[in-house]
């Protein structure tokens, strides 16, 4: 893309926010009321939560809710629904003509997912990929979000704080040593500025200034370690055969209190454990930038901003979104204690699954450069892209496609899929997604790197086949159909 069409592209996305500016300060003039609809994982809660915030901080009158996917179901509860405009975050793709037809000119959508070109002539649509930014790694919908919340009013830049949640929960800390590219960036910097966030480089294990070392490693599921994921007594036994002193002073140390030598001791020490071919890329997996909001309490799992967006992914997932937004909209009273409890809950679900997936070999087939898995009858549907990330993140899977299905409600599967680290496939899955899907009258789509499908059951067998062709037998280097 030459100079000269990025800055007519950016010229788009500033003319766009411009028209959102105009839509919702019309419906505040006439006292219409707004409804946000948004997709109910980290990315969803977070972009839905800046709206909201932005919208009552302008005085609107304006509900918000959740949903697992966008439907004609969805579309057509807008018709009957009382509110006079919808706002429609981190989904909706596909939609537009459907909307139109529906609802008029009444409603705008802010997604980051891939849509066709059809859909990028609709003005409505303010969808990253429309204005050259790459949607899968320098802007989700919470930094979408963002934009238009400071169209609206620039005091809503302390919600840049949300946004660099968003992108940690939908993985888009893509850079080098996990860093953020693109628009995150500068949202990043933005809240930097502002010292909502400081940014270091360290070690990634989950609980950094919170959780005892040997802690801190078992409740690190990104990378997925077998034997140390989630086993505390066997981290802690393979730290003090590191010589790492674990407690200072009668009271055990915390990741970030270690120095820098002890630190590269426990990424060796990690490294030698697990015995995968891969231990370049785990070691690069464990280090990277950490978001640290320092105006939450000390103690609090608030402060680091992957913790952060776990919290708010299990809050989807486990149908409580709610917690999660009023968290994301400023509540720090009992609902943080809740907020903490569905974290807990979540991570116990999460091990449950993955222990009987490991268990079940039969559920797993692999490939050269795909690894499927049969998640029928354990993983729950809302589940599905949660343990597909959890066994991309294995070192053991590096380079590999994952495919997990699982049953889902009216007799329909779900499929997620995710690129592991180190995959150089050039599939992209959401074109694979949203093709066969389409083939064979499902919904599918997302990103390169991470896309869903649903299908019916009947569907199943033939869906299977065209993975086998597009995926599971393509060298590494090939495209979809
Ligand atoms: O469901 P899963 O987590 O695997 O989806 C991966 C990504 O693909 C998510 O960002 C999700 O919103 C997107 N997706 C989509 N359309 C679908 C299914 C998933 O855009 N039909």
């Amino acid at each position: 893309i030459s100079g000269c069409s990025i800055r007519v592209m950016t010229k788009g996305f500033e003319e766009s926010l411009s028209l959102f500016k105009d839509k919702i300060s019309d419906c505040i003039k006439s006292n219409k009321s707004i409804s946000i609809t948004t997709h109910n994982d980290c990315d969803g809660l977070t972009s839905g939560s800046i709206i909201t915030k932005a919208l009552i901080r302008e005085g609107a009158k304006c509900t918000i809710r959740t949903s697992k996917e966008f439907s004609k179901n969805v579309v057509q509860s807008f018709k009957t629904d009382s509110r006079d405009f919808h706002i429609i975050t981190d989904l909706g793709g596909g939609f537009g003509n459907e909307l139109n037809q529906t609802i008029g000119d009444n409603w705008i959508i802010l997604d980051h997912h891939q849509i066709s070109d059809e859909e990028k002539e609709n003005e409505n649509i303010i969808n990253s990929w429309k204005y050259g930014i790459d949607g899968g790694s320098e802007i989700c919908a919470g930094g979408m979000a963002y934009f238009a919340a400071m169209a609206l009013n620039e005091k809503n830049s302390d919600l840049s704080e949300i946004a660099v949640v968003s992108a940690l929960g939908d993985r888009q800390d893509q850079g080098e040593n996990k860093s953020f590219t693109g628009k995150n960036f500068e949202i990043a910097n933005t809240a930097k500025e502002l010292g909502l966030v400081e940014i270091d480089l360290d070690l990634l294990l989950v609980g950094r200034e919170t959780r005892p070392l040997a802690e801190a490693l078992a409740f690190t599921s990104q990378p997925f370690i077998e034997g140390l994921t989630w086993n505390k007594e066997a981290c802690f036994s393979l730290l003090k055969s590191s010589g790492i002193e674990l407690k200072e002073e009668g009271r055990w140390r915390v990741p970030s209190e270690l120095n820098d030598d002890e630190k590269k001791i426990v990424i060796e020490t990690i490294a030698n454990f697990s015995s995968e071919k891969n231990t370049s890329e785990l070691k690069s997996e464990l280090i990277g930038y950490t978001y640290t909001f320092p105006r939450e309490d000390k103690r609090s799992f608030l402060r680091d901003g992957r913790e952060y967006s776990t919290m708010l992914n299990s809050c989807g997932r486990i149908s409580r979104s709610g917690v999660g937004m009023a968290i994301c909209m400023g509540d720090r009273n009992k609902i943080l204690t809740e907020g903490e409890k569905i974290l807990t809950d979540y991570r116990k679900m999460i091990k449950e699954y993955m222990n009987v997936l490991s268990n079940e070999r039969w559920r797993i087939s692999e490939s050269e450069n795909c690894v499927m898995v049969n998640g029928e009858d354990i993983v729950p549907e809302t589940m599905t892209g949660s343990i597909s990330s959890l066994i991309a993140g294995s070192p053991k899977n590096a380079g590999k496609v994952i495919i997990l299905r699982t049953r889902a409600e009216e007799n329909t599967i779900k499929f997620s899929s995710r690129k592991s680290f180190g995959c150089k496939s050039s599939i992209n899955l959401s074109d694979l997604m949203k093709n066969g899907a389409e083939k064979f009258d499902g919904i599918g789509g997302g990103h390169d790197s991470a896309a869903g499908a649903k299908i019916t059951k009947d569907k199943l067998d033939e869906f299977l086949k065209y993975l086998d062709v597009n995926v599971v037998n393509v060298s590494s280097t090939s495209n979809s159909e």
